[in-house]
């Protein structure tokens, strides 16, 4: 048995839930469900990324404190997640005190090697609100193209970045006020010292070939130093022994990993070094966005490293999330929060959706909404779940709710059954969108068989009795190895569908028992198909959204 931690990108806790962000978790979830049907121990763990700049300044604007801010959020988040049956075996917040101990375990054992070192930097200071400035919360003048209103890091309209301090006419967005320049004292962690280490690291194959092609770009151009403080105000952990200086929110961020891990081991009495001491054997995968690559692949190995902790089997990257081929947006109404989807549609058409888009790879994926209510109406319900559908009724309705003793079309379910190893095998590599082409062609075959056969005429004449009732029998039979293909994507339809078949629930090991001379229950309807105006509805939802 393997033993599995896996961790999705911390949600931070300032902002809701969208359908972007649950590409990622639906993809995760779908990869532990696997894995759990393996029999593998697989534990999944994530947490609110609670601190940070923009949190402390959310929680400012609704005047609430940010402990509040932070606790509303993630009761927001869990349910959204909860919905969407994403299912954590532990859900925790950056904001507690194992992580506060990790970070400044790390930060210690970092510091005795000599991996952090002390620098006077010069930024923007906001004299009215007494805090320096971010980047994002600064705007002026591109020094290169001098178009005006231009963020603190890079122009909207050339391209360019740049350093805040080069901004013509900065201005602080909070306040409207003209900052100045002040120095401050700030913590560098010392990357350059982990060079070798992460080139080692790199060739263990722990990330897709596009990040590591961006990793040597990356590490050819040179690794910078990274500035792992703040200054006050601001809402994180205080740096031991410093005065009014704060851990930088992605320092900890990453640690809440290890936090929420320790966490769930907390409340069922293991220990959790067993997964994060150096020579621990177990395996470690973050599945993430590419946009924060940088630091799950520089900063994070190297921490763990220098804190001699254990690091990654792998990192997992995705690309975003495209609604009918652009960006979402507000305006056009194609913003979607995960509860306004939730408001109108069923969860298990997105996971469905989305797994038939999926792949290993790190491209943007598209969700087109008239191609989402196709495949799902058309494929999902009509080809798939219409097997369960044509053959439940007769075993119900016509051999008193019970299966037959034989199987008649066994070459068939062999064909199917066989399907088991790639199917396993593309669900361990990501590559759903194959799953969901190789179950959908084998629903073809399915229902070519029963289309010749023909119940529904032969149950007419009395002499056919065993046959149609072999005939359905098998189709229940495939539909119930059908859908266990399809449950790590949609765990509720293979829920409804072991109550209606009254049996264990279906993981890889007993997948392959046949039911025979058994009784079923009445079938109930599965899942319904989308209508087109719950779309609608959900467009005209999300266009109202603030
Ligand atoms: O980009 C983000 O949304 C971050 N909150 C992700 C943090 S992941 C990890 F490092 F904690
Ligand atoms: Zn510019």
């Amino acid at each position: 048995m393997r033993k599995i931690l896996v961790t999705s990108a911390l949600p931070y806790a300032n902002g809701s839930i969208h359908l972007g962000h649950l590409v990622e978790y639906l993809q995760t979830d779908m990869w532990v469900r696997n894995q759990k049907m393996l029999g593998n121990e697989c534990i999944y763990v994530c947490a609110d990324d609670a601190h940070g700049t923009p949190i402390m300044l959310k929680a400012r604007e609704l005047n609430i404190s940010p402990e509040t801010l932070i606790k509303k959020s993630k009761s927001e988040h869990t349910n959204d997640f909860s919905d969407f049956h994403i299912e954590f075996d532990n859900y925790h917040t950056t904001h507690s005190e194992e992580n506060r101990e990790l970070s400044e375990l790390i930060f210690k054992r970092l510091s005795e090697k000599d991996n952090i070192e002390k620098k006077s930097i010069e930024q923007f200071f906001d004299v009215e609100q007494e805090m320096f400035l971010p980047d994002r919360y600064l705007k002026g003048t591109c020094p290169k193209c001098k178009s005006e209103n231009q963020y603190g890091d890079s122009c909207e309209s050339c391209g360019a970045t740049y350093l805040s301090t080069d901004l013509i006419n900065p201005i602080s967005v909070i306040s409207d006020s003209k900052p100045i320049r002040k120095k401050s004292d700030h913590l560098f962690f010392k990357l350059g010292d982990y060079e070798n280490f992460l080139k080692g690291w790199l060739d263990g194959n722990r990330v897709q070939k596009e990040i590591k092609n961006k990793m040597d770009e990356w590490l050819s151009d040179g690794l910078e130093n990274w500035d792992i403080s703040r200054d006050k105000p601001y809402f994180g952990f205080n740096i031991p022994n410093e005065k009014d200086k704060f851990f930088y929110v992605w320092l900890d961020a990453p640690v809440g990993y290890i936090a929420s891990f320790k966490n769930f081991c907390e409340r069922n009495s293991r220990d959790y070094k067993e997964f994060w001491d150096k020579d621990s054997e177990t395996e470690l995968y973050h599945f993430i966005g590419k946009d924060i690559a940088y630091f799950h692949v520089l900063f994070w190995p190297s921490m763990l490293e220098g804190a001699n902790f254990r690091t990654p089997t792998a990192v997992f990257c995705h690309g975003f999330l495209t609604v009918d081929g652009e960006k979402m947006s507000k305006s056009r109404g194609t913003f979607f929060n995960a509860r306004t989807y939730l408001n109108h549609l069923n969860p298990e058409y997105l996971r469905y959706y989305f797994a038939s888009r999926l792949t290993h790879n790190i491209e943007d994926i598209d969700l087109s909404l008239d191609d989402f209510v196709a495949r799902v109406n058309s494929d999902l319900i009509g080809k798939i779940i219409n097997i369960g559908s044509r053959c439940a009724r007769f075993i119900n309705k016509d051999f008193d709710d019970f299966l037959s003793p034989k199987i008649k079309n066994q070459d068939l379910l062999d064909v199917i059954l066989n399907s088991k190893e790639i199917i396993v095998q593309n669900y361990e590599e990501r590559n759903f969108s194959k799953n969901i082409r190789i179950i959908s062609s084998l629903a073809d075959d399915i229902n070519k068989y029963l289309d010749d056969e023909k119940p529904w005429v032969k149950i007419k004449d009395e002499v056919n009795r065993e046959y149609v009732h072999q005939v359905c029998s098998d189709g229940m039979n495939m539909f119930r190895v059908l859908i266990g293909f399809l449950k790590p994507v949609t765990p509720k339809i293979a829920e409804k569908v072991e109550n209606i078949l009254d049996c264990e629930k279906i993981n890889w090991k007993n997948i392959d028992n046949i039911l025979i001379s058994r009784k079923i229950n009445k079938y109930e309807p599965i899942i319904g198909r989308i209508d087109k105006e719950s779309v609608e509805a959900m467009k005209k939802e999300a266009k109202g959204n603030k």
